[in-house]
């Protein structure tokens, strides 16, 4: 799957939100439980990621007083452009979510249609307002209505196969008004079981005016510029590899650039898991520090030889000291093989 600089110069590297630039045209996928304001900014820190989105976050939970009791959209100034994505299937309740969020400072107002957890599916949020596209038409309308911030869609293909209705959704959020869209092609009965099917992607792209994102399964740094250039999209979300590889967003940068794409050492694996269980020590009280950290660790390490041990350890660990001493350890062999290994090369 080698891409000619050639190509690579071809492909766009921004698109627009109304007023917004997202410069590059590469996302942090939202992610429940993950993408907080500690996580966004780890992946901000190294630089290539164009916008980030907080976690989805029930319209009927928000209230300024809620927000600040349960952090979800807590954010620096330094993560904009941001956006608040939120999940509902009452117009006014939404719509008046939706001002909230607009007054927090959200820069981006995404509405989920994607979600498949039952929990989420069973309230008709998420993915269940594709079984009633004029619910969500009028979710969007009353919300587009509410505020002057951009407003998003982040949809799927369908429900399930049998009821495949990307391209009806994705007219109806142009007709409403929404200012880009991003489609993960899996539908909701896939969940994130076989592959996401790019093509319906294109299609998206090819009967609408207004930008389109891209999301599912890029995986590394040619992955995504492979999916910016046969799909025509206009800009490429990463969600699961940004835990697995948070370094992606830079090495898609430098794959750009035609630099060498940079490759973690062991040392630098063991330092952004500390940095990072630092940052989440400073943001947040230890334990929920510690998930953070448990969390991380099960997607990043898969691949990383005898890591079972490592990822029960910190599983099994009661503080934040534990944790830091088992990744120390763990990473300190791998990093004098490193050493070994430089000097013989
Ligand atoms: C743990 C997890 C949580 C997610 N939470 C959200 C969410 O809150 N809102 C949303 O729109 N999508 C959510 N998604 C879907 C992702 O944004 C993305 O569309 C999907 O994972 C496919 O991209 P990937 O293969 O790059 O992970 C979530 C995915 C995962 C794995």
């Amino acid at each position: 799957m080698h891409l000619d600089k050639d190509i690579i110069d071809t492909l766009p590297d921004s698109y627009q939100i109304e007023h917004i630039t997202v410069k590059p045209n590469i996302i942090l996928a939202p992610m429940a439980g993950v993408t907080d304001s500690t996580f966004r900014r780890m992946i901000l820190a190294m630089g290539g990621c164009g916008l980030v989105s907080t976690e989805m976050t029930n319209a009927a939970s928000v209230s300024p007083k809620a927000c600040k009791r349960h952090r979800l959209l807590d954010f620096l100034p330094e993560e904009r452009p941001l956006t608040m994505q939120l999940s509902g299937n009452e117009p006014e309740l939404v719509a008046h979510a939706a001002r909230t969020v607009a007054e927090l400072g959200a820069d981006v107002l995404d509405i989920n249609c994607g979600c498949p957890s039952p929990k989420v599916t069973g309230g008709g949020h998420g993915a269940s307002l594709l079984r009633d596209l004029p619910k969500l038409e009028r979710v969007l309308t009353a919300v587009r209505k509410a505020v002057d911030i951009p407003v998003t869609l982040k949809f799927r293909a369908g429900w399930d196969e049998e009821s495949l209705n990307y391209l009806d959704t994705a007219k109806i959020a142009e007709a409403c008004g929404m200012a880009a869209l991003a489609l993960h092609p899996r539908t909701r009965e896939q969940r994130y079981t076989g592959e996401a099917d790019w093509s319906r992607v294109a299609e998206v792209k090819q009967h609408v005016s207004i930008p389109v994102i891209g999301s599912g399964d890029v995986k590394s740094a040619h992955d995504a510029l492979h999916r910016l250039h046969t799909s025509g999209v206009d800009g490429v979300m990463i969600g699961r590899a940004a835990m697995s590889n948070p370094w992606i967003f830079m090495q898609i940068a430098q794959l750009r650039r035609g630099e060498p794409i940079f490759e973690p050492t062991s040392a630098d694996k063991c330092e952004l898991l500390l940095t990072y269980l630092e940052m989440c020590l400073s943001d947040m009280p230890e334990h929920l520090a510690l998930n953070k950290m448990k969390q991380l660790i099960g997607q990043f390490s898969i691949g990383l030889p005898y890591s079972t041990d490592l990822r029960a350890g910190v599983q099994r660990a009661k503080d934040a000291a534990t944790a830091r001493e088992l990744i120390t350890a763990f990473f300190a062999p791998h990093m004098e093989m490193d050493d070994v290994g430089a000097l013989a090369a």
